[in-house]
């Protein structure tokens, strides 16, 4: 049952693997460097109509409050411009937009129009979607009080650009917060949670969505992403500062806080 990856794998992750082997991983699978985006993309139009129920559902409701907590980590103020890069259904750009108020800005960027979709349906004040990738940013540099990314790095091809981007739009000082999935540090508790992965999460996610195959590779993704210390290195080596690692139930989530 044990499968998390070895560091070594791990770090296959990171551009320098993907480029010279010209594969990247979506799940255990390694696909074309061209063709992950096009996996993921198809992994979300398969699941949007019912994302937000099944987060819900999976997490016993825990997602929204390591949301709150991510959020929190940047300190954002009345009048702040915020960018949410792979904001999904919008729920990160939503408690974003209640502390920027009327005279900031609280922006979604996602490049899956269904998940857009969800999200516009949820009528959130104050949240703007914009469709797009997130290795290419359409803003000017410094143009963000703060970034959040919450569940989505695992799924950018280049990890590493989508970090660059996320700096580059940041105005110097500004905050950023990277929400990801992580290894439970108890051992026993990281047995129930991989029995809970791949066993449970599977067969609920093939009932409500049809999709088995989805909540195969979502459990998997995790498995094979680099760990706190390893993803505080590279945040360290785009040039971020001040990095903060803030465990989450036993590890299962991760908040990286770190300023420009
Ligand atoms: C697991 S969802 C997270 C959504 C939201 N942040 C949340 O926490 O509920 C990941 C999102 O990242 C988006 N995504 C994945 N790769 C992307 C990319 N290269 N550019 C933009 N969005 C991307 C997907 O479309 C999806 O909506």
């Amino acid at each position: 049952m044990n499968r998390w990856y070895t560091k070594e794998k791990r770090l296959e992750q990171l551009e320098d693997h993907v480029s010279a082997t010209r594969t990247a991983r979506f799940g255990f699978t390694a696909y074309a460097e061209s063709d992950k985006i096009h996996r993921v993309n198809h992994h979300f139009n398969t699941i949007a109509s019912r994302y937000d129920l099944m987060n819900t559902l999976l997490s016993a409701g825990i997602h929204y409050a390591w949301k709150r907590k991510a959020v929190e980590m940047l300190m954002i103020r009345p009048g702040d411009k915020i960018l949410d890069v792979c904001g999904g259904t919008g729920d990160m750009a939503a408690i974003s937009a209640s502390r920027t108020g009327h005279t900031g800005l609280s922006l979604v960027y996602d490049m899956n129009r269904k998940m857009i979709e969800q999200g516009k349906q949820k009528f959130m004040k104050g949240v703007t979607f914009v469709q797009g990738d997130a290795e290419c940013l359409s803003f000017p540099d410094e143009s963000f009080d703060a970034v959040s990314i919450g569940f989505g790095i695992r799924n950018v091809t280049h990890l590493e650009t989508g970090f660059k981007e996320i700096f580059r739009v940041l105005k110097r000082g500004g905050k950023m917060c990277c929400l990801e999935f992580s290894k439970p540090d108890n051992p026993f508790f990281r047995f129930l949670y991989d029995v809970y992965s791949f066993r449970i999460m599977p067969f609920i996610g093939g009932i409500m969505t049809g999709s088995k195959e989805a909540y195969t590779a979502f459990p998997e993704s995790i498995r094979a992403f680099p760990l706190p210390d390893e993803l505080s290195l590279i945040l360290r080596e785009i040039g971020f500062k001040d990095i903060i690692i803030r465990k989450l139930t036993n590890g299962i989530a991760v908040i990286h806080s770190a300023q420009k």
